[in-house]
């Protein structure tokens, strides 16, 4: 089997003028495990972020972001099915777990609330959507601005919606890969964390072709969230901020004639 060489694409630097104090010491750091004393706002920056993660179905990239080893306290996994795979996942690891299950609210406000009452249970300061298979209100999205993350099967903004494997073979493309990003009130939109790019090969199925997009899925997802938990990114005026700098990785060219 051929091996493909998938290309990660992370944020540009933090522009001139960025507080050198954006990337918090704390996290994870032998300073925070020591206790060390700090003063009140260095101690607000350097908490273990508490994350809460939504999926709806079997929760492979969850089960990728409890199994990277992040400096972050995973609060509980919710599912909107109380039949998703990814719960037993979540309980096997020993995260709490709980269902909101949007059969048994009347309308998408009321479910929406309902959910943002449980997750706000938690206090989380990220939440992660892995696989959940909702659509949110505006309402929803607005109050966790800048804190809502999800990953999307494609390059955004290229083949938001489902089946993102068929549509980039129908297309043609010759690179497709994925996108994890802070959600807005539009659907598979928002400013781009970061991206991974694969080759599409010829004898692509949509299967084969959504296996080594998922292989980088379960790379990019939980590397975007240590970005986060470690303060290095964050959502300013609709963009993201970072410290991290570009990758240095060669062009993803596709097809590539050795
Ligand atoms: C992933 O492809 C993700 O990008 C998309 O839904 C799928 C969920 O898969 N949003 P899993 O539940 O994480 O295995």
């Amino acid at each position: 089997m051929k091996t493909v060489m998938p290309v990660t694409l992370s944020p540009n630097s933090l522009p001139e003028g960025a507080p050198a104090g954006s990337v918090p010491a704390g996290i994870g750091s032998k300073a925070a495990q020591s206790g060390e004393k700090k003063d009140a706002g260095s101690l607000r920056e350097a908490h273990i972020k508490r994350i809460i993660i939504l999926i709806s179905g079997r929760g492979s990239n969850m089960q990728a972001i409890l199994e990277a080893g992040l400096p972050v306290e995973i609060a509980a996994v919710i599912s909107n099915k109380p039949e998703a795979k990814g719960l037993e996942v979540a309980a096997q690891h020993g995260i709490a777990t709980a269902v909101v299950d949007h059969r048994q609210h009347a309308s998408r406000e009321q479910f929406d609330a309902a959910l943002a009452e449980k997750i706000d249970s938690f206090q989380p300061d990220l939440v992660v959507l892995a696989g959940f298979m909702r659509i949110l209100t505006e309402g929803f999205v607005n109050r966790y601005q800048g804190r809502l993350i999800n990953i999307h099967p494609a390059l955004l903004p290229a083949f938001p919606g489902l089946d993102t494997h068929e549509k980039a073979l129908q297309e043609g493309v010759r690179i497709h890969g994925c996108t994890v990003h802070f959600v807005t009130p539009t659907v598979d939109h928002g400013p781009i964390i970061s991206q991974a790019a694969v080759p599409v090969l010829p004898d692509d199925t949509p299967d084969a072709l959504a296996a080594r997009v998922l292989e980088q899925e379960h790379l990019t997802y939980p590397e975007a969230i240590r970005w986060f938990a470690e303060g290095r990114i964050r959502l300013e005026h609709g963009r993201v901020k970072s410290d991290i700098l570009q990758a240095s990785a060669p062009a993803l060219r596709s097809p590539w004639a050795a």
